[in-house]
């Protein structure tokens, strides 16, 4: 049975009040079947840990130096995630491709790093709706991958996350059907290293997932979970899409 995640991607989003009152609702939830973690801007990272002690939410960075310490302005390193005790960082998200140039080979630094430091990579991958009406999202997915799938034959094991980028902010989900196909094609991508690994990899849907519409996503064979921007900032919310998973 693969790993079911939930994360929250709450992006350049947040400020005291607001972590201390979303670590508040949270308090209030029910128990959930699913793994969960939320990935907070870095100045919060610390807080809301400690906010959240005694919940079994994992604390997630949104990004990391693909080097190691040293004279980088601004720059977060995997070892500075690793000592706040952050479990799992997100790679290569469509928005740090497009904004801020990262390569896919960018990406597979950071992993790396990460990985060193004991950190769960969630590696973002996803088309353009360019790309899309041009019949290449399998093409653009499997590039992504390519340096993703060299790393995991050295024994990385990822999480990966489908985000089209059409689909990202924009409040139009990829039908159920639509992402099933697409992450059919990431686990088949991934059975170039080996049948156990496409079989154990968790793969989460990005883009546009609310309380409506995350357990007919959740329903299909390959979607293993999601990763919530918009809809993460109101716990609630959060906890609804969580719980979509006990409703199966
Ligand atoms: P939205 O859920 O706001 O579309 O964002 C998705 C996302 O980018 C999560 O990383």
């Amino acid at each position: 049975m693969r790993k079911k995640w939930v994360i929250g991607n709450w992006k350049m989003n947040a400020h005291s009040d607001f972590v201390a009152e979303w670590a508040e609702q949270v308090a209030k939830q029910q128990a959930v079947d699913v793994a969960m973690a939320v990935c907070p801007p870095f100045p919060y990272i610390a807080t809301l840990k400690q906010k959240l002690t005694n919940t079994n939410i994992q604390l997630g960075a949104q990004n990391v130096a693909a080097t190691d310490e040293g004279a980088y302005t601004g720059e977060v390193a995997a070892t500075m995630l690793a000592d706040l005790e952050v479990s799992l960082a997100l790679v290569g998200h469509s928005e740090r491709r497009t904004l801020f140039g990262e390569t896919n080979e960018d990406v597979a630094e950071k992993c790396q790093r990460l990985a060193e430091n004991g950190i769960l990579p969630i590696v973002c991958v996803g088309e353009t709706h360019a790309e899309r009406e041009q019949g290449v999202t399998e093409n653009v997915v499997a590039e992504q991958l390519a340096p993703i799938v060299e790393l995991i034959k050295t024994g990385l094991r990822p999480v990966i996350a489908y985000e089209p980028v059409w689909a990202i902010g924009t409040g139009l989900t990829a039908t159920p059907e639509q992402a099933q196909a697409v992450h059919t094609f990431i686990r088949q991508e991934l059975t170039k290293v080996s049948a156990e690994v496409a079989e154990s990899t968790s793969i989460l849907y990005g883009g546009s997932v609310n309380r409506d519409n995350a357990a007919a996503l959740f329903s299909q064979a390959d979607i293993d979970g999601g990763l919530i921007g918009g809809a993460s900032l109101d716990a609630e919310h959060f906890f609804t899409i969580c719980q979509a998973f006990n409703s199966h």
